[in-house]
């Protein structure tokens, strides 16, 4: 369906993060979830942590897009306790990138975030890269500054947007995990420079790419951002791990779709 947005099909992310604690309930939960979203119009990924990865993509056996939440840029060697992409290509699509927790306690920085990019582009997965300010930034007016320098720096080495599989989240570090989550507004502001820059660097292409909110997004706030014209979708953390919760906010998502 053809829709003012255009050829971008809505995009929820789950990112269990460091859970579930075993192997049985990631499985339960995988499949309680594709379920709950399989007739939905809407792309679903759910993003487990490493250990999950296989066990997790066999259990939905395609049904919905598996997605690791972190790797490696390089492909093999002395990179202890990392995954490669080598490793990733055919049980997970995507990767989330450049993740905020990825940042603060392992030590990210703009420029391995860039590194990492381009690899899973090189080697067909589709980057789901995280940007977002840091709340003494956006304290000190720096919000726009810290989306710019993000992003930018995390594209330099993709040649061309168009047909990178590239997503993008918007993930405001002060509402990741704390039940304040950005407004609407502020959240389509942030989405609207992130396109503006995607334009700059692909006039075309930018159109192509989805982007994401995220930062507590649960089934009651779900719909303000799924309103907005330039967000395409949702990254999810805690509600990711209800399923029900999770559910609803896919549903809502391809609702506005409709
Ligand atoms: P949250 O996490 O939904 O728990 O705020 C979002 C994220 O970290 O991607």
């Amino acid at each position: 369906m053809t829709t003012s947005r255009g050829p971008r099909r809505a995009l929820i992310a789950g990112n269990w993060k460091m859970n579930p604690a075993s192997r049985e309930e990631a499985v339960g939960l995988a499949n309680t979830v594709v379920r709950a979203v399989e007739d939905l119009e809407a792309t679903t990924v759910l993003c487990p942590p490493t250990m999950w990865l296989v066990p997790v993509a066999s259990a939905i056996d395609g049904r919905v897009g598996v997605g690791a939440q972190t790797m490696a840029a390089e492909e093999a060697g002395a990179f202890t306790g990392e995954t490669s992409p080598l490793m990733l290509r055919g049980i997970a699509d995507w990767v989330i990138l450049g993740h905020s927790e990825r940042r603060h306690y392992n030590g990210e920085t703009d420029e391995t975030v860039r590194r990492k990019v381009v690899s899973a582009v090189d080697h067909g997965l589709r980057p789901i890269l995280a940007i977002g300010e840091r709340l003494e930034e956006r304290k000190a007016g720096a919000t726009e500054a810290v989306i710019d320098r993000q992003l930018r720096i995390g594209l330099t080495d993709i040649r061309r947007i168009a047909g990178s599989g590239l997503v993008i989240a918007y993930e405001p570090v002060w509402a990741i995990g704390t039940g304040n989550a950005a407004t609407g507004d502020d959240a389509q502001g942030a989405a609207a420079q992130i396109r503006g820059i995607l334009r700059e660097l692909d006039a075309d292409g930018a159109n192509e790419i989805p982007i994401l909110y995220g930062g507590s997004v649960t089934p009651d706030n779900a719909r303000e951002f799924f309103a907005q014209p330039e967000i395409d979708g949702a990254l999810v953390g805690g509600a990711s791990l209800d399923a029900t919760a999770f559910g609803r906010i896919v549903a809502r998502a391809a609702e506005l779709r409709g």
